[in-house]
């Protein structure tokens, strides 16, 4: 049997669990392991006391009751405690609308590379990407541009090396898909390229251009014409107008200057369009034998169509872009608004 003083111990052990309780639920276990009916500690002391020797019982019986009852007020209190503590606990509202993300948008030169790769896409096109640090042979001497030619002037171009230059043309991937695989190709290139141009509304010297290649037994002129009429109807509406005017491209025979009825003015003449009704948007052709020479093609085999368009250009054409330098100032003012 435990003697007064141990009885004082149970209750020091009882009140240091009550008061470690850290919620009701924690409190509820203390309660059922002290107090519990079955299985409690005090009542199976209780249970004990007829079996207290006569001499001692009342005095056990009594240290035994003040013990229950002085557990059961100090749960009580606790109990009162904590509930108070839940209550003053700040309450979450989840329905509270929550702090908005700032989303961010592509930019303008993202979209239209996108949606013109996607154009090209649905007509066949592959798309392909190649280095923007280039050789001379990929962007001049197998695209048949002889060292003498006005463009390999170093002026013209941002050397890095005696050998290794910015492309100034997205044409070098051209070559560079021509040499790792056979005939046929169908595939479009975009990306950047570098020019020591004097920056302007109208210039930049880093701008894109989607170029496209299309080599194959029977591509003809035609086939050139109604590619990128298809194209300039999907990117400018069902009245989009296409002009060719004849150029000179080394890499191309014929050579043609690409231009598209001013999307501004729907051709009648604007600031945009320089009073003309037509913008140009690229050079094309049909690829030059020598290219063919170049990459291990047989020109008597195959031909094919090419064509360079400014991504930049296109892109301003669209949205009503009117200076080039809008699209690179990094300005979210102006960002925002795509
Ligand atoms: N590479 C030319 C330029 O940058 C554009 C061009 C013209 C690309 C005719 C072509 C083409 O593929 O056939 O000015």
């Amino acid at each position: 049997m435990p003697t007064a003083a141990e009885v004082e111990a149970l209750r020091e052990e009882a009140f240091g669990a009550i008061d470690a309780a850290a919620d009701l639920e924690a409190l509820e276990a203390v309660r059922i392991a002290w107090l519990g009916r079955k299985a409690g500690r005090i009542p199976a002391l209780m249970q004990a006391i007829p079996s207290v020797p006569e001499d001692e019982r009342a005095t056990f019986g009594r240290a035994v009751n003040r013990l229950k009852a002085d557990v059961a007020e100090r749960i009580e209190r606790r109990r009162a405690e904590l509930a108070e503590r839940a209550e003053r606990r700040p309450a979450v509202d989840v329905t509270l609308p929550g702090h908005p993300l700032r989303l961010g948008r592509l930019h303008p030169i993202t979209r239209a590379t996108r949606e013109m790769v996607e154009i090209f896409g649905r007509l066949g096109f592959e798309c392909v990407e190649g280095p923007e640090v280039e050789d001379e042979w990929h962007n001049f001497v197998g695209l048949n541009i002889p060292p003498a030619h006005p463009a390999r002037d170093p002026l013209d171009n941002y050397f890095l090396t005696d050998k290794a230059l910015l492309r100034t043309q997205t044409s070098t991937v051209q070559i560079r898909i021509m040499e790792t695989r056979p005939p046929p190709v169908r595939l479009v290139a975009p990306g950047r390229v570098y020019r020591p141009d004097t920056v302007d509304a109208g210039h930049s010297n880093m701008f894109h251009q989607l170029e496209g290649l299309w080599v194959a037994e029977g591509v003809t002129f035609a086939g050139l014409k109604a590619v990128l009429s298809a194209f300039a109807r999907a990117w400018g509406g069902p009245q989009a107008r296409t002009r060719f005017l004849p150029s000179y491209f080394p890499f191309t025979e014929p050579s043609a200057e690409l231009y598209f009825s001013c999307l501004l003015c729907g051709g009648a003449g604007c600031p945009a369009c320089k009073r003309t009704g037509w913008m140009e948007i690229g050079g094309c052709g049909m690829v030059d034998p020598n290219v063919f020479e170049a990459v291990g093609y047989d020109p008597e085999r195959v031909t094919g169509l090419a064509f360079g368009l400014g991504i930049d250009r296109a892109a301003m054409l669209r949205y009503g872009i009117n200076d080039i330098r809008l699209l690179f100032a990094n300005d979210v003012r102006f960002l925002r608004q795509f």
